[in-house]
């Protein structure tokens, strides 16, 4: 199959087709199976990956850094730009032409929605957007759908539900533009009215015959779901830090709300929680945030960075 990822950047969901989707997981498939028998593979021996990270991250941060490692490349890992030269006042152009210059593909998460293209634009070396601000979070979408289709493979059939902080959540911006254009049909948003769905997004999930509900009540819809998908409240996005205390804790999914829900339902959170999931839940077997979902990055992100570096 034609690799459309070599040597290319990784901006945006709008990147991906059905072909080239089908591609990374395939590959991440083999990439699970590598780590399982024998930890890793040297597939990318003598490569360097740069992971720039302008915003705390955790998941997003080490499992790119330990699949950089088991695939056999290199990494330089700055978490937090403050070490750098950043500190100084360089601009993003010259940080990224600096790291080119060292690094074959440089990772980069910025507060700023854009900042991952416009880093693309003067890059020597591809950039993969490990989250732009409040636009996208483009591996996240993948790994998310990627957790999704184990479970459930025929992805018309599915009800998506979404819950929390959609104005700006950039996972969700990624995942539910992905997931209409691989086929599902339903998504329902939860959230209060002044964190719903930007009308772009929703409209692009029309555009790709998906329906959209736009509801406040998790309740009075949780029943429907075949996934449900918390998010945390965006507090670094908020400038009334009283809006934010009086949104956070709106939903809280317990083990009593998940009695609502079908028995197949899965429960999926990008992490991190601060409060949205009880921790009685984590052992319902519905849940899938605290293994499965996080270790499925890891693999899409070696099938990322092999695709991208190899032909
Ligand atoms: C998310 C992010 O950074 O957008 N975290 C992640 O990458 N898993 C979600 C969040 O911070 O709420």
């Amino acid at each position: 199959m034609n690799n459309s990822f070599f040597n290319n950047s990784f901006i945006s969901v709008e990147q991906l087709t059905k072909e080239n989707v089908a591609l990374v997981f395939t590959e991440a498939d083999k990439m699970k199976q590598i780590v399982l028998e024998k930890d890793g593979t040297d597939i990318l021996k003598g490569k360097v990956i740069a992971c720039l990270f302008y915003e705390p991250s955790s998941r997003t941060f080490s499992s790119f850094v330990s699949a950089t490692q088991r695939v056999g490349a290199g990494t330089i890992q700055l978490l937090g730009m403050q070490a750098s030269s950043v500190a100084k006042g360089e601009t993003l152009e010259d940080t990224i032409r600096t790291f080119g210059c060292y690094a074959d593909a440089i990772v980069m998460r910025h507060p700023e929605t854009g900042a991952a293209l416009q880093a693309a634009k003067v890059s020597y070396v591809p950039i993969i957007n490990a989250g732009d601000g409040k636009g996208e979070h483009p591996t996240q979408a993948l790994l998310d759908a990627y957790t999704i289709r184990s479970h459930f493979p025929d992805f018309s059939q599915i009800t998506f539900c979404a819950v929390g902080d959609m104005k700006n959540g950039r996972t969700v911006h990624s995942n539910t533009k992905l997931l209409a254009m691989l086929g599902v049909k339903k998504f329902i948003f939860v959230s209060p009215k002044v964190l719903q769905m930007p009308p772009e997004i929703v409209a692009s999930i029309k555009q790709q015959s998906g329906t959209v509900t736009e509801v406040e009540s998790l309740e009075d819809v949780i029943g429907t779901a075949d996934i449900l998908y918390a998010t945390r409240v965006q507090k670094e996005r908020f400038e009334d830090i009283e809006e934010y205390e009086r949104l956070k804790h709106k939903y809280i999914i317990t083990p009593e709300v998940m009695k609502l829900a079908k028995k197949t339902m899965i429960l999926m959170h990008p992490l991190p929680r601060v409060g949205e999931i009880t921790a009685e839940v984590d052992t319902d077997p519905r849940s899938v945030y605290m293994k499965e979902q996080m270790q499925n990055g890891m693999y899409i992100r070696m099938a990322l960075l092999k695709l991208i570096l190899k032909k």
